[in-house]
């Protein structure tokens, strides 16, 4: 088995890129292009095969690849994304993917972003947000029940992405900020909480047995290194003004070879 990631380059548009619960701040793009380039070289040297797609100029948040595609060991979902900015993201993004997986599509008026979809093993968690409707949690429910996956709907607030504030870390463990989330869905996991002067660090990409989280929480990197956990970080500054997190960057799948 491989660990595959599509990956896409950061847009010199990146300024303009959808905000929701985030200030904006300005962006240095050329630094936001150098750090997401390290990104893509952590998951390299994790033994990652990389497939880096060139920037779409024109479409600011297109290097955020996980909110545009869910894939599945059998299929790929193409969602109707929350904001109408970013729906022109899937049709490139469909095109490489097609090479792995046969593919689904949500359709209107269901809408959904990747960055909303948790999953741990056969259990799929998605977050209720502006983004991510009923409707297409019910669509999506229906494309994996034939394959043994069960859909649950998960409450939030005050941020934009279930993955904002959960991400399951391996050994039945989600890293959470319950402030931002009911974690009544999650009574058979074990919680580990982010500490409070980190709040925004729940976000955390799982390569293999590593979990890489944002070099900005120093706190939440020892506590999980203290929990026995092996933690690497990297710099997203930049993206981090436009409500990024280490698992927005790319879209991890298996192949078998
Ligand atoms: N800037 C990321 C998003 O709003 O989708």
């Amino acid at each position: 088995m491989h660990l595959n990631a599509i990956t896409r380059a950061v847009s010199p548009r990146i300024n303009q890129c959808e905000l929701s619960f985030h200030t904006r701040q300005p962006i240095d793009a050329i630094k936001a292009m150098a750090q997401h380039k390290e990104y893509e070289a952590g998951l390299t040297r994790l033994g990652v095969r990389v497939h880096s797609l060139p920037a779409e100029p024109d479409l600011p948040d297109s290097v955020f690849v996980e909110d545009a595609a869910l894939v599945f060991d059998e299929l790929a979902v193409l969602p109707v994304m929350g904001a109408a900015s970013r729906r022109p993201e899937i049709k490139s993004l469909a095109e490489t993917i097609a090479r792995y997986r046969p593919i689904k599509f949500l359709v209107e008026p269901g809408t959904l972003d990747g960055g909303d979809v948790l999953r741990a093993g056969k259990r799929i968690f998605v977050g209720l947000t502006k983004r991510t409707t009923v409707e297409a949690i019910d669509q999506l429910r229906n494309l994996l029940r034939p394959h043994n996956y069960t859909v649950e709907p998960v409450e939030i607030r005050n941020v934009l992405h279930l993955k904002s504030a959960c991400s399951h870390i391996g050994n039945n463990t989600l890293l959470v900020n319950r402030t931002l989330l009911n974690a009544d869905a999650f009574g058979e996991f074990e919680l580990i909480d982010v500490p409070t002067e980190e709040p925004a660090a729940a976000n955390a990409l799982m390569i293999n047995d590593v979990v890489i989280i944002p070099a900005s929480f120093p706190k939440t990197c020892a506590l999980l290194r203290n929990r026995g956990f092996v933690v690497q970080t990297v710099d997203l500054s930049e993206l981090q003004k436009a409500e990024a997190g280490v698992t927005c960057c790319s879209l991890i799948f298996r192949t078998v070879n």
